[in-house]
């Protein structure tokens, strides 16, 4: 992965632009910033902004009010979201030089999952209400640059055509725990039949949150039957219906909501979905070093530290604040991934530096996908590894597993 500044900038950014499949190899991510200057040749700008950060603004228009404050929204008054961003900035990277950094290689595998990059998408529901196309178009833009997507069960298409948009490329599977047995295990084998190697197990949404900024809408995706496709499309869930969706979309609403949210579970119902899956499990939403040992003592290939961006419980502590403490605790024994807060190239750094094996990408590839469809997610996606290649390589380092927490400092 060399910087591209030199005579042979254009051919290189040639491979690396929003319509090119860059990175399948985990090269040449910081080529994505060439190809941007060089479009300016011509006249042409970036298609929006290259300031993830400002990404929500961005999109602050373009959406109905309704999915706007959806996505953008957390619980309560937001002070997790706020405290997600400002513990990424409570850390400062300490730069090295002469390093011999010019070449770098990002890849790294997670589960048996190649990646061209230590970034996955994170699973995000009900995605058409951001784009008609939804997580079909997340799914094709996360192949074409060979990175991993998580396929939420809120989605808007069903589990066969999101594995057929996604094609060659890697995919997981997230679930969120139907309480009837039989429609949980129906859903895990279309998974596993459609090539989704890993279940990602979401476990601080088992109901949902006080979230002012849909309830002041009245504003809840569900309950109008949008983010339901995979129940149904489901045999085992359908067989308990009197009539189709198509029919009574009440009645299969009905049935679905209480299924997906509303019941608690414990440690001992785990080994029912070892039972039922065969490849790795990931627990998502642990934040606190003992339940991370309680993972790990039950045997979970791995964990995402994370508190769902803020949107679960108002108050909390900022993700980034537990993982290091999770990542002593359990690190040698389950695989430790992120989310929660990353926004930039040096935010993933700093989680890897903080004993992150990887980080999922949330919000904005939401907010690339309202901009524009695949060629958005593509965009944000291309962006996002560009700005964490360059400043990989800046603050000295040639890859992810050079970082410790000794590239960092306290701010
Ligand atoms: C609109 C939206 C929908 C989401 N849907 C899901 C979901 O269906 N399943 C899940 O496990 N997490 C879901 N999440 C949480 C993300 O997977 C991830 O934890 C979170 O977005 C990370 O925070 P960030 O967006 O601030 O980076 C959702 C997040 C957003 C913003």
């Amino acid at each position: 992965m060399s910087d591209t500044s030199g005579p042979d900038a254009a051919d290189t950014a040639d491979t690396a632009g929003t319509t090119g499949t860059p990175g399948l190899t985990g090269e040449n991510f910081g080529a994505y910033q060439s190809k941007l200057y060089l479009n300016g040749l011509g006249g042409q700008l970036p298609p929006f902004t290259t300031d993830f950060t400002a990404l929500e603004d961005s999109v602050r228009e373009r959406l109905e009010p309704g999915p706007f404050r959806y996505v953008a929204g957390s619980a309560g008054s937001g002070a997790t979201a706020r405290a997600n961003r400002a513990a990424f900035d409570a850390w400062r990277l300490v730069p090295r030089m002469l390093r011999d950094a010019t070449v770098r290689d990002l890849r790294t595998t997670v589960l048996g999952t190649d990646m061209p990059a230590p970034v996955l998408l994170a699973p995000i529901g009900v995605q058409s209400i951001i784009h008609p196309d939804g997580e079909l178009a997340t799914a094709r833009a996360a192949a074409a640059l060979g990175v991993p997507t998580v396929l939420s069960t809120a989605s808007s298409h069903t589990i066969e055509d999101v594995a057929a948009a996604s094609g060659d490329g890697p995919r997981w599977y997230q679930l969120y725990w139907p309480n009837d047995d039989e429609v949980c295990v129906s859903i895990l084998n279309r998974a596993k039949a459609a090539g989704f190697t890993t279940l990602v197990v979401t476990l601080d949404t088992w109901t949902l949150a006080w979230r002012p900024h849909d309830l002041d809408l009245s504003y809840l995706p569900f309950v109008r039957g949008v983010g339901t496709a995979i129940p149904f499309s489901d045999p085992a869930f359908l067989a308990g219906l009197e009539k189709s969706p198509e029919e009574d979309l009440i009645s299969a609403v009905l049935r679905w909501v209480p299924m997906f949210t509303g019941t608690d579970r414990s440690w001992d119902r785990l080994p029912f979905l070892r039972d039922h899956w065969d490849g790795p499990i990931v627990l998502k939403g642990i934040q606190h070093p003992d339940d991370a040992r309680r993972a790990a003592a039950a045997g979970m290939d791995g964990i995402v530290v994370s508190n769902h961006g803020g949107r679960q419980v108002d108050g909390a502590v900022a993700s980034l604040e537990m993982l290091p403490e999770i990542a002593a605790a359990v690190g040698d024994r389950t695989e430790v991934l992120f989310d929660s807060g990353v926004r930039t190239g040096s935010d993933v750094l700093k989680a890897l530096a903080l004993g992150a094996k990887a980080v999922l990408l949330g919000r904005p590839y939401a907010y690339g996908l309202a901009h524009g469809g695949e060629d958005g997610v593509r965009h944000v996606l291309s962006g996002l590894l560009a700005d964490l290649d360059l400043t990989l390589g800046l603050s000295g380092h040639r890859s992810p597993a050079e970082l410790s927490p000794e590239s960092l400092r306290r701010a």
